[in-house]
């Protein structure tokens, strides 16, 4: 659904201010960035059991948790958003539909309200990519974005239970996620898919308490640098394909 043209194109900064997501929360009733669930449905399903108790890391107002409640999970589904806009909107729709069973909390990614090894599996859709939009050089993005992700990943790690799962959904790269995914203190174990036609996206799966010590190796070695010049080709799509989801609707 296109969004109303009265919402101002964002700075690339101020996709981490709540009012850019409140304003435009405020106008947009569904949209999904990336790709909505039946894209990548079959990667998700196999780490899914009613049991399950999920933590939704930026829902803004996408239908995800929805999605998974369909699927019979029904151990607790957690929707959080910094955008208290987005929250209302997504409390308001699940009301207006008569869904039970997704609760929605106005909370910071970057520090989670929640009580250690709460959850089992924690997925996020885009909402870490808001991290890397101010970055700089992918291969060494500032400060700030530095300490911004790895608070972001040490919360999910914390309320993760000891065999949880952290699913990101994402357009970064490999080489430029694993060395946050696999920055030491982190038990999980990093693998990663790819789906969507034309333009892949990547779909990583970490397992908590299960790093192997091929990942460790991993994490000894970060690459370096492609000598052809990938930087900015790399960062320019990756930066035009977020601010085209945005400026197009
Ligand atoms: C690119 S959108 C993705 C929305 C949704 N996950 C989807 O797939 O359509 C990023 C979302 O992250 C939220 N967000 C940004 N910073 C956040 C933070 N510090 N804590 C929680 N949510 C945040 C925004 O309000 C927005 O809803």
């Amino acid at each position: 659904m296109a969004a109303s043209d009265d919402v101002a194109p964002p700075t690339a900064s101020a996709y981490l201010d709540p009012t850019y997501w409140d304003g435009r929360f405020g106008k947009e009733e569904h949209y999904e960035w990336f790709k909505d669930f039946s894209h990548f449905r079959h990667l998700l399903v196999p780490l899914l059991s009613p049991s399950l108790s999920v933590l939704e890391v930026g829902c803004g107002n996408s239908r995800l948790g929805e999605e998974l409640l369909r699927e019979g999970v029904a151990g607790g589904i957690t929707c959080v958003d910094l955008s208290p806009v987005a929250v209302q909107r997504m409390r308001d729709r699940l009301a207006a539909q008569g869904t039970h069973g997704v609760e929605v909390v106005v909370a910071d990614m970057l520090d989670l309200p929640f009580e250690h090894e709460s959850f089992d599996l924690v997925i996020e859709k885009g909402t870490m990519d808001v991290l890397f939009v101010d970055s700089g050089d992918p291969w060494n993005p500032n400060p700030s974005t530095v300490d911004n992700v790895m608070k972001m990943l040490e919360g999910i790690h914390r309320v993760l239970k000891p065999e949880g799962v952290f699913v990101s959904i994402t357009f970064g790269q490999p080489h430029f996620r694993r060395r946050f995914f696999e920055a030491p203190g982190f038990t999980w174990s990093v693998e990663y898919s790819t789906f969507g036609d034309g333009f892949h996206y990547f779909f990583y799966t970490l397992k908590k308490g299960k790093r192997s010590l091929e990942s460790n190796s991993y994490q000894n070695a970060l690459p370096a640098a492609p000598k052809v010049n990938m930087f900015h080709e790399e960062l320019e799509s990756e930066d035009y394909i977020f601010r085209t989801n945005v400026e197009e609707l």
